[in-house]
């Protein structure tokens, strides 16, 4: 998977990327980042992006040229155009299915906006996708650029060490992850669940499955959809209701 972002601040998102997981990636040849610095295809002295609004109004626009340019470079010699994601708070926000679709692509172009945006006429020319990460305003893209490469990158093949671990996680399904205990056996006087050490596997899919309904309820109901739960997950769902009220 390759990613190339176009924006002002390369450094961030190289810097980000090449640590922790993502950058193992890098280095194991399954993942690849790029980033262009939108400001190396001015035509002025200064190397100024932006300008004032047509219209008028705070802030400034990033020139339609520059950001062209960059992206006519990036896809000069490739036969098949890869999607450009913009990221802004006016996108469709990003979520688990989102970052599922996108792992299907080989390569994807990453957007960064700053001020009070980019030229129209720019976006209508290059942009496939918009991407909100949440109804919040960020100072620029490189952030929410970051966050939708990690939760795409972790969805790629070879990514993450164990290829079972993307999947048994909160959002992949209905429920948010149960809680998780390593050794020691007792911390501060607070011991591990009993289940978790008998080694009944049953007994433990069930603790776990019982848990992820428990927190899911409590802290994000509208995740749960009676309908799509097997009958065992519908029994156990069933006992948690009558034990909440
Ligand atoms: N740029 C600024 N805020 C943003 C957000 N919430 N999502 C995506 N891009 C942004």
């Amino acid at each position: 998977m390759k990613f190339t972002v176009m924006t002002l601040f390369p450094d961030m998102i190289l810097e980000t990327a090449k640590t922790s997981i993502m950058g193992r990636a890098m280095e194991a040849g399954v993942l690849s980042v790029e980033a262009v610095d939108i400001r190396d295809y001015t035509h002025n002295k200064f190397r100024h992006v932006d300008d004032y609004p047509f219209g008028g109004g705070a802030g400034m626009v990033i020139e339609a040229a520059p950001v062209y340019e960059c992206w006519q470079d990036i896809v000069r010699d490739k036969e098949n155009k890869p999607r450009v994601v913009y990221m802004t708070p006016k996108g469709r926000t990003f979520d688990q299915q989102m970052a599922r679709e996108l792992a299907q692509e080989d390569e994807l172009i990453l957007l960064c906006g700053h001020y009070e945006g980019i030229d129209q006429r720019a976006l209508d020319l290059i942009v496939t996708d918009e991407i909100s990460i949440g109804d919040y305003v960020l100072t620029g893209g490189e952030l929410p650029a970051l966050v939708v490469m990690d939760a795409v990158a972790r969805m790629v093949e070879g990514v993450l060490g164990n290829s079972t671990s993307a999947e048994d996680e909160s959002f992949s399904g209905m429920y948010l992850e149960y809680p998780q205990y390593t050794r020691p056996r007792i911390f501060e006087g607070m011991e591990v669940p009993e289940v978790l050490l008998n080694g009944n596997h049953a007994a433990i899919e069930e603790w776990r499955l019982r848990e992820s309904m428990k927190i899911t309820l409590e802290r994000r109901p509208d995740l749960i959809d009676p309908e799509r739960m097997s009958a065992k997950e519908r029994k156990i769902y069933a006992e948690i209701v009558k034990n909440h009220c």
